[in-house]
């Protein structure tokens, strides 16, 4: 049985966190594979009539379901404090966090790397990626430059102890060199570390082996990207990128699990585009109807609480994100958010220096200068937040759901019409 990816196709916040959830009671596991901190998932689920919103930044989604293993895998990067803040909310809210297990290769965001993350930034000042402060880049960067401190190393103090030393030698130079800040001491982040090591110890686990143990068991498994395609650090708008692989390639090293496991890949997709930090968006909207994208669909950083960018959806990039992750099933979220505009642009080309380009250009600059040529669609007025199936949608929206299909090159399988678990729009099952 399979290992299903899910991943987003935009910029993040495609509502990635409640399509996996919507799915969670009917897999065996849901392993994150990439990011750390930076992701931002809400999640809305109604119990008897009362409303219950979840934020989650290190868990996979996984963990609100009952029955389903959450598995941090070895592609992420692990803030302990924020980890163990999490499970400790999640535990005062009546959830049960017990099952959660965590890769021991998995790399431990250290104090100074968030320090670094947050200097960085500053000292680049309006060349700046606009990064969520939370030492997401510095801490890839350790781990490619061989110098990073992994979830295992917690549990032997002299190899920490060698490895935080060996680490803050040249880092120190460059904070107090550089950036003009303090040294950061050896022991105090030897022992900050040492402090989460004992409560960690039982969660850790060889998570490739016991991926493959479920999948030859023939047990189901989510892989969950946090962030998305275009944030991806080879395949996005680099360098405004995150630092990992948030495509579906990413999977595979993210998780130990093989290529020639994977069956199928989900493909989360807004009905609008939004994009959080710097970086080039075609089809940006810096006038009343951006204003109104960002009100209405309440588009303000699960992370950091910044406003989010908003615009129109880019067919574009839908069609790139199908090429990138081999997309067999999109999730459109957020139609409803739709409801009330008279006519819905979509953008379905670029224009680059008065050519048309109907691919997203693999050239930087190029990319920077595409102004979208748009096709408009009429809307709808009527609330389709209580539709469950594609006949309980106005004709408009059907025709607008259609024609994103078509441009996006691969199947919309279900709609979001409201965050809620329920307010979703089944077209066909996504774990057929
Ligand atoms: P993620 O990072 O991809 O998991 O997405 P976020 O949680 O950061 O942002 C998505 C937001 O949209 C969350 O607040 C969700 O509750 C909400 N959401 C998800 N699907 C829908 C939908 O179909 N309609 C509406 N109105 N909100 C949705
Ligand atoms: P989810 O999983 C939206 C953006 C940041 C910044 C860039 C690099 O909720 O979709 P980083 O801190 O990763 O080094 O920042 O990436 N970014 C996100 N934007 N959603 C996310 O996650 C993001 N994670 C990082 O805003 O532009
Ligand atoms: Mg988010």
């Amino acid at each position: 049985m399979p290992a299903i990816v899910l991943v987003g196709a935009q910029w993040g916040d495609e509502g990635k966190g409640k399509a996996t959830d919507l799915l969670g009671s009917r897999v065996e596991a849901v392993v994150k594979f990439n990011g750390g901190n930076n992701a931002g998932h809400t999640i809305v689920i109604d119990t008897a009539g009362q409303r219950e919103k979840y934020a989650l930044h290190l868990l996979p989604s996984g963990i609100l379901s009952p029955g389903c293993t959450p598995i941090i895998g070895n592609g992420v990067v692990i803030d302990l404090e924020v980890l163990f803040s999490e499970i400790d909310g999640l535990e005062a809210r009546g959830v049960d966090t017990s099952k959660l297990v965590v890769s021991g290769a998995a790399h431990v965001i250290t104090p100074y790397n968030r320090t670094l993350d947050k200097v960085t930034e500053r000292y680049l000042g309006s060349r700046k990626i606009g990064t969520t402060g939370r030492g997401i880049g510095p801490t890839y960067a350790d781990k490619m430059s061989r110098v990073g401190i992994r979830i295992q190393d917690l549990f032997d103090e002299k190899i920490l102890r060698a490895k935080v030393s060996g680490a803050l030698e040249f880092k120190n130079q460059v904070l107090v060199k550089v950036y003009n800040r303090r040294a950061v001491e050896v022991d105090a982040v030897v022992d900050e570390l040492l402090g989460y090591a004992e409560r960690l110890r039982p969660m850790v686990a060889d998570t490739p082996l016991l991926l493959e143990q479920l999948l030859d068991a023939g047990r189901t498994v989510i892989l969950e990207a946090g962030q998305a395609t275009l944030l991806d650090v080879d395949h996005g708008t680099y360098p405004f990128v995150t630092s990992s692989n948030a495509t579906a390639g990413g999977a595979c090293t993210g998780s130990g699990i093989p290529p020639t496991r994977i069956s199928s890949v989900i493909a989360v997709i807004k009905a609008y585009t939004t994009r959080v930090g710097e970086g080039p968006f075609p089809t940006e909207l810096l006038d009343a109807d951006g204003e109104r994208l960002r009100d209405v669909g309440a588009e303000f950083g699960t992370t950091t609480g910044r406003p989010r960018r908003c615009g129109w959806f880019d067919a574009v990039i839908g069609r790139y994100a199908t090429r990138i992750n081999g997309v067999t099933d999109f999730v459109l979220t957020k139609l409803d958010v739709l409801t009330g505009i008279e006519q819905i642009p979509v953008c379905v080309a670029y224009d680059i220096d008065g050519v048309r380009h109907n691919e997203l250009p693999s050239s930087q600059g190029d990319f920077a200068r595409a102004t979208p040529i748009y096709e408009v669609f009429p809307g709808w007025s009527e609330d389709i937040s209580k539709a469950r199936t594609l006949e309980d949608l106005p004709e408009n929206a059907r025709r607008y759901v259609a024609a994103l299909e078509q441009m996006i090159k691969a199947p919309i399988s279900a709609i979001g019409v409201g965050p809620g678990r329920d307010e979703t729009i089944a077209v066909r099952d996504l774990l057929r």
